[in-house]
């Protein structure tokens, strides 16, 4: 038996036979009493490996519900090597027949209450092997009483949607297919038994899976694993396969704690980067779209610098043959018409003004309109034969080849050391359709991206890099890991945005969370609301302003800038702090609470109606904060309020037309 121990939490498994199986996940101290996975009784028509709590197994030990591990050809089974404690722990399966070799390894990310689980597949044979099936880890989770899973779907403009569907018995899956996260499910599942939540997430930016089967003896299973698309990975002798971390969680706080422990999942993943202050951006993609122009540029740039905005990011339409999305992708030249005193010219004057410069690129693709096309029309992914199928009238480079990704990384080298680009959105418009002639689908694209975006922290440490895709198709913890910032969704309109922004801190924290002010309409809730509202929504995570400022009027820009003031005075406590969700966004009763040290931010919004605007009585909205000591005193305003009274009662607001959101700053005060 073994345990290893995360911040609060310990995770102990056990050997048996062919098996590792779980004996207890939970609070420090969780192990040490009878397991909640033991079973007793006869296993009638299966295998044991069916019925117990299996870490992970192949289709010879778990046959019948749901194996781990597959091979094209025959039933795989194994023997258990060894078990080592290094570096969390470690052990080695081995199958005498195929000589396959498989290394399970389980790691608590250090400070956290995270568990990483991942697999090592080793060819040690003589011949190659054809895996077929190969998750990265299965999560049980008791569930005597059946479980509540909660989970993310969406589509572009209507991202991260949380809903949750009872499971009593058998079988519930998301994932995608498109060889990206996509759009549809984020790879995310929280599963709650009444006792606990815990929670499974997935670092794979391909086509992956989250499979959660709840057996009939009171045992809910989660597999979590890329997807292989009926492509099966080729292992040669001597090769082998590593698959993408799984990541689970505990959390006796429901599905609120869940996330909390997701954010500190992916502050740890950004590492010393998490330091950096989010500095607020210009993106000018909605207010010039493709029609960019130097002279239209610095006149958004000259009022971008006047509101206290601090890097100017250039979105598409930026390089030669993009005046419109039928071409230009591939060509990473800045349109000489467009800049025609250079660009080198036109990037100084930006920064003449104050601000640092960014760029959109979208690397990975490439139209038919282009250069690149035309000196590399087999570079993209298609079956010889078969149409090649556009979407959004563009094809997708087939990253996995080395001559693509030299390409890739040679190009945003000479671009970033061309120019004094401080941030780069890299952005990703259409999932994969067409099959490489490769043996690992997606595999070779995922591995190659990372290979480039790790390229770009290693050689351009300074850069920031802003990961989105037509909008949040390609956010999980691989992305979170390597990027600075992502773009959750290309709806920026403010009752639209509030609900993907409460979805997206479901499974991912406020630092990853671009937002931009604009002043587009909702697509889902037309109510329109005021600038203050809009302000204080892309606060909640990295502020940012995407409307055509040019058309705002001196009060609006006056305001602006006061927003933008005060936003820098408390963003460290919201890209930083402890995160609590209050109410919900079709409510008027909607907030984020941000706790850091003594200070405490929250957001609230009214995204419900009014309560009768004084002509019935009516009472304050009250926002019941949480965590924070209930002896201590908290200064808000002129205000004065106990912790006790914060948490038990709440934060008063009182909405009013057109008083619809606003910003609290509190201070715990000395004792
Ligand atoms: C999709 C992105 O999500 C948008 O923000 C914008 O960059 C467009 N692509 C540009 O084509």
């Amino acid at each position: 038996m073994w345990t290893i121990t995360g911040a609060a939490t310990e995770y102990t498994v056990a050997a048996g036979g062919d098996r590792i199986d779980l004996v207890a996940w939970g609070p420090h101290g969780v192990s040490d009493g009878p397991s909640p996975y033991a079973f007793h009784g006869k296993v009638q028509y299966m295998l044991p490996g069916d019925v117990a709590a299996t870490e992970y197994a192949p289709d010879g030990v778990r046959p019948f519900l749901g194996a781990d591990l597959a091979v094209a050809g025959q039933v795989l089974t194994w023997r258990l090597d060894s078990v080592a404690e290094e570096d969390g722990l470690r052990a080695l399966f081995v199958d005498d027949v195929t000589g396959l070799r498989v290394t399970l390894r389980w790691r608590f990310a250090a400070g956290t209450d995270v568990i990483e689980r991942w697999v090592v597949v080793h060819n040690g044979g003589s011949a190659p092997v054809s895996v077929t099936r190969l998750d990265s880890a299965g999560f049980s989770i008791p569930s005597p009483s059946g479980v509540t899973l909660s989970y993310l779907w969406g589509q572009w403009a209507q991202e991260f949607t949380p809903a949750s569907v009872r499971l009593d018995r058998g079988r519930f899956q998301i994932g995608s297919a498109q060889g990206v996260t996509g759009h549809q499910f984020s790879p995310y599942l929280a599963v709650g038994n009444g006792d606990a939540t815990y929670g499974v997430g997935l670092a794979w930016s391909g086509s992956w899976h989250i499979t959660a089967s709840a057996d009939v003896a009171g045992l809910t299973r989660v597999q979590a694993g890329r997807s292989l698309d009926g492509s099966p990975v080729t292992l040669g002798p001597g090769e082998s396969v590593t698959t993408p971390v799984a990541a689970g969680v505990y959390s006796a706080d429901g599905v609120d704690g869940v996330a909390r422990q997701w954010h500190a999942y992916e502050r740890h993943l950004a590492g010393d980067r998490l330091r950096r202050t989010r500095k607020v951006i210009y993106n000018s993609w909605e207010a010039t779209t493709f029609d960019v122009t130097a002279d239209g540029q610095l006149a958004l740039a000259d009022i971008a610098a006047s509101l206290g905005v601090e890097t100017f990011v250039v979105d598409d339409g930026w390089f030669v043959g993009r005046h419109d999305d039928t071409g230009g992708l591939g060509d990473w030249t800045p349109d000489p018409a467009k800049f025609p005193d250079g660009f080198g010219s036109f990037v100084d004057a930006v920064r003449a003004r104050g601000m640092e410069f960014g760029l959109w690129v979208e690397p990975e693709m490439v139209n038919a309109r282009s250069a690149l096309f035309e000196k590399h029309p087999d570079w993209i992914y298609q079956t010889d034969g078969r149409p090649r199928t556009t979407i959004r009238n563009q094809y997708l480079l087939n990253l996995g080849r080395e001559d693509v990704f030299e390409f890739v990384r040679n190009t945003l080298d000479s671009l970033l050391s061309t120019y004094p680009i401080s941030y780069l959105k890299w952005d990703f418009n259409r999932p994969r359709t067409e099959a490489a002639p490769s043996a690992d689908l997606d595999g070779a694209h995922v591995r190659n991206l990372y290979r480039v975006l790790d390229h770009l922290r290693a050689v351009h440490p300074d850069v920031t890099v802003e990961g989105c895709a037509a909008g949040g198709a390609r956010v999980d913890y691989a992305i979170a890991a390597r990027t600075d910032v992502v773009w959750p969704s290309d709806n920026t309109a403010p009752l639209d945005r509030l609900r993907i922004q409460h979805g997206f801190l479901s499974a991912h924290s406020p630092h990853l969370m671009s937002s931009w002010v604009t002043d587009a309409t909702g697509m889902f809730d037309v109510r329109p609301r005021s600038l203050a509202f809009r302000f204080v929504l892309a606060s909640a995570g990295v502020l940012g302003i995407g409307a055509d400022i040019t058309t705002w009027t001196p009060a609006q820009r006056s305001e602006a800038a006061a927003w933008v003031a005060r936003y820098k005075d408390v963003r460290d406590v919201i890209t930083r702090g402890e995160v609590h969700r209050i109410g919900d966004p079709d409510s008027a009763r909607c907030a984020v609470q941000y706790t850091l040290n003594e200070r405490t931010v929250v957001l609230a919004w009214n995204a419900g109606g009014l309560d009768g605007r004084d002509l019935v009585p009516g009472r304050d909205v009250r926002l019941p904060l949480r965590g924070l000591d209930p002896a201590a005193r908290y200064r808000c305003g002129d205000a004065v309020y106990s912790g006790s009274h914060l948490m038990s009662v709440g934060l008063p607001v009182r909405w009013t037309p057109s008083y619809d959101a606003d910003l609290f700053s509190l201070l715990a005060q000395p004792a």
